[in-house]
């Protein structure tokens, strides 16, 4: 596994090491980076928007950089001003038939969410296009994508037939279609979607258990005819172009998690997270959280720009352990590695079931999980599709990896704020794919008292 992620280039060879203390007390406000996840949709969409639009605190992570870079490549101007943290986008939509074919490889580096969701909308443009990724993502399965593209009549093809990217895609006019999705994955719902609006003909498509929303929230806004009704979904070729959207982007809910469990885990703690995304279909680990016995209040509830927003204050708990699995996994995948924490924390045993695809994420999250933190003294055994932990036993800092995983990086950071002595987390760079200001944070937050 180790071996896999030598190569991979758009960090630096050199390791960045991050070294966690026990502290006596966690206190302060956190304000959150934009949600990654709306942040890709909110460019994406608006780049084939006629007209400019203006997207504030967009998430600054590597992975919706990425994004931009590639949409730039495919002809769109996008400016960039603002905070490094908090950065504002403008961008001039180019309307429904305004991407230029791309002089180069498309590099989505380790971004899935980009390399599918611009795979789906690159097969209905007519160009060719090449895009690829890292080391991680040239790993990740890609014939999830290229199936239900070939059935809208896609020219796409990956490498390891068709399993992996790089993907060579020979864009053309495709045909709409009625379609279950065999994962609830909302990156190949998206793809489709994207596909689809372009197609001739409706798009159709039935989720068995219904994953985030973001992209049909978005669509409606933006004036297209989707519906989404249940676990159906049913979009209609534009008619006329997408209408840009201005729109603040709300605080990313996964990275709320990291100060959520914290907080809870910690015997004097009392955090406050700021403008946090609520979709209840990323809401996952506050419901879990809750019902392990976690101290969470959720104050200020609005909506901005179509999405449901908070702020939440969550205080020292006593958590218990429970039983995970079934509809809500997909509603806090990519929550499982610091849930884990809470699992190692909590009195009694807590299982996690039905969450397979953490095998197929930035790294084998059932492995790097099972591996980093038993090193730390946690008792966790891997299951197929999850784990079991035994909570309550004590915990020992030591010297642990990221395995180029910023989820697992962050939660190792968090299991370091009650382990006796210090956690050292190696490769800890990489939680900038996702939250490029959280070891400041985090700081901030251990240091509230001394301030
Ligand atoms: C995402 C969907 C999820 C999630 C990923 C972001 C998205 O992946 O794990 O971090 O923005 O659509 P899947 O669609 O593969 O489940």
């Amino acid at each position: 596994m180790a071996e896999q992620f030598v190569g991979l280039r758009s960090f630096s060879p050199r390791a960045e090491i991050r070294t966690i203390k026990p502290c006596p007390k966690l206190a302060g406000e956190v304000v959150l980076p934009g949600d990654k996840s709306i942040s890709h949709r909110a460019v994406i969409l608006n780049s084939l928007g006629k007209g400019k639009a203006e997207i504030d605190n967009f998430a600054p992570g590597r992975d919706c950089l990425a994004t931009v870079r590639c949409l730039r490549a495919l002809g769109v101007k996008i400016d960039r001003k603002g905070s490094r943290d908090s950065p504002t986008l403008l961008v001039s939509g180019t309307g429904e038939d305004g991407l230029k074919e791309a002089n180069n490889v498309l590099d989505a580096q380790d971004s899935a969410t980009t390399m599918r969701l611009l795979g789906g909308l690159l097969s209905s443009q007519p160009f060719i296009s090449v895009i690829t990724g890292d080391v991680s993502l040239r790993n990740r399965p890609m014939g999830r994508l290229i199936e239900p593209l070939r059935l809208m009549g896609a020219e796409v093809w990956g490498r390891g037939r068709d399993s992996f990217a790089p993907l060579v895609i020979k864009g053309k006019k495709l045909r709409g279609i009625d379609f279950t999705l065999p994962v609830p994955s909302a990156q190949i719902k998206s793809a489709i979607l994207l596909a689809g609006l372009f197609a001739r003909g409706n798009t159709v498509l039935h989720q068995a258990i219904p994953s985030r929303d973001h992209t049909e929230r978005m669509l409606k806004r933006m004036g297209a005819s989707l519906e989404s009704q249940g676990n159906l979904i049913s979009l209609l070729p534009l008619s006329s172009p997408l209408i840009p959207v201005n729109l603040r982007i709300p605080g990313d809910s996964s990275s709320a998690a990291y100060f959520l469990v914290a907080g809870a885990i910690h015997p004097n703690a009392r955090i406050v997270i700021r403008d946090c995304g609520i979709n209840p279909t990323r809401t996952g680990i506050i419901d879990i959280l809750l019902a392990m016995g976690a101290r969470l209040k959720i104050d200020n509830k609005r909506l901005e720009g179509g999405e449901p927003l908070a702020d939440i204050v969550v205080e020292s708990s006593e958590l218990k352990g429970i039983e995970v699995g079934g509809d809500i996994i997909p509603r806090l995948i990519d929550e499982i590695p610091v849930l884990a924490v809470a699992g190692c924390v909590a009195k009694g045993k807590t299982v996690i079931r039905d969450a397979g695809e953490l095998r197929v994420k930035e790294s084998d999250r059932i492995a790097t999980v099972v591996s980093e933190f038993s090193r730390l003294g946690a008792k966790i055994e891997p299951l197929p599709d999850g784990m079991v932990i035994y909570g309550g036993r004590p915990l020992s800092g030591t010297e642990v990896d990221s395995h180029f995983d910023h989820r697992l990086a962050m939660s190792l950071a968090v299991v370091g704020l009650i382990a006796k002595g210090e956690t050292t987390i190696n490769h800890a760079q990489v939680a900038q794919v996702s939250y490029p200001a959280f070891w400041q944070t985090l700081q901030q937050v251990l240091n509230a008292d001394k301030s």
